[in-house]
């Protein structure tokens, strides 16, 4: 995909199926309807494409607003979306591709691509979904990739991948474990790693590991190194989890060098502070931020996301 067409947001909102209510069709422009066109006949989404529903909405949206302007179209646009609607929606695999800016610049990092379940909840897990906190971890690891430089680092409930695939393309970690208890989602990270292993280099080694904070004792089993760094993001969510949870967290910490960053949507502040009391009562000293508002354009922040930092 040429990064031309990931100048404008809209493209980059398109790419990582943006809900549609988030995105300002009122602000589209020529050119970022002739660079939608063209990429739908890309090879990237050719080979690795969006959800049809979504494509078909967005080009829904994009003729309404269009003609609302009385802005001539050509009429690729219209068969375009005919043909979409007249396909099986369910046709999947279907993937989002994920557009990184630099962190210094406006130029593109890299454009990670991820296969995606089209629910919130498939094969009884939340996995297979990329959910806002773990796009904004992986934002994060390439604002603070000195924090990620040369060290191990292990991530808990990784899901479909996304931050750890962040930091093993845009960082430099020394080892990246990815861990999840569900095979499910350790599957699908499997083949996201090798898609983006064909399409970018990675510049740690890395392992995926079938892990569950409800047996601690496997983390004991099969460590006998523990990592410097452990990163999670959204796995703040379900109270019956804190317990494992913070017990995992408590022994990974224990050799004194460990840290810790969760990445945490707040859905429901009762059930976030409970989890801080929790952090508390097993001495778990943290500091917590908010990330800003607008912290990324692939992110919809409706709710607030929270990084806690164990130390
Ligand atoms: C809401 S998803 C978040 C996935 C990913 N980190 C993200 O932000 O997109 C929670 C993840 O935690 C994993 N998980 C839930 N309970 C777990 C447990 N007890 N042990 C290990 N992983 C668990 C799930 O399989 C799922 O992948």
């Amino acid at each position: 995909m040429s990064l031309e067409h990931l100048k404008n947001k809209l493209v980059k909102q398109f790419l990582c199926a943006t809900q549609i209510s988030a995105v300002h069709f009122d602000e589209m422009t020529d050119t970022d309807v002739s660079l939608i066109l063209d990429l739908l006949t890309h090879d990237t989404l050719q080979n690795f494409p969006l959800k049809t529903p979504y494509v078909a909405k967005f080009l829904k949206k994009m003729i309404n607003q269009m003609e609302k302007k009385e802005n001539e179209l050509c009429d690729e646009i219209y068969y375009k979306y005919i043909e979409l609607i007249q396909k099986d929606p369910n046709e999947g695999p279907f993937y989002k591709h994920y557009a990184f800016n630099s962190d210094e610049t406006d130029e593109i990092k890299s454009i990670l691509t991820i296969q995606e379940s089209t629910s919130i909840v498939s094969h009884g897990t939340t996995g297979l979904c990329t959910w806002q906190a773990g796009i904004a971890m992986a934002c994060w690891c390439l604002r603070n990739k000195h924090l990620l430089d040369n060290r191990v680092i292990m991530e808990l409930g990784c899901g479909t991948g996304l931050s750890g695939l962040s930091a093993c393309i845009n960082c430099k970690p020394r080892e990246y474990w990815f861990t999840d208890c569900h095979s499910a989602v350790l599957d699908v990270l499997k083949n996201n790693i090798q898609v983006n292993q064909n399409l970018h280099t990675f510049n740690c080694k890395f392992k995926v590991v079938q892990l569950s904070w409800d047996n601690i004792g496997d983390v004991k089993l099969n460590y006998e190194t523990k990592p410097d760094l452990v990163l999670a993001a959204d796995v703040v969510f379900d109270q019956n989890m804190f317990d494992p949870l913070c017990d995992a967290l408590k022994w990974l910490m224990m050799n004194g060098t460990t840290e810790i960053y969760l990445f945490c949507t707040q859905r429901n502040p009762e059930t976030f502070k409970t989890f801080q009391e929790k952090l508390k009562s097993c001495n778990l000293n943290f500091k917590r931020d908010i990330l800003p508002d607008n912290y990324s354009i692939l992110l919809q922040q409706d709710c607030p996301i929270y990084v806690i930092h164990i130390k």
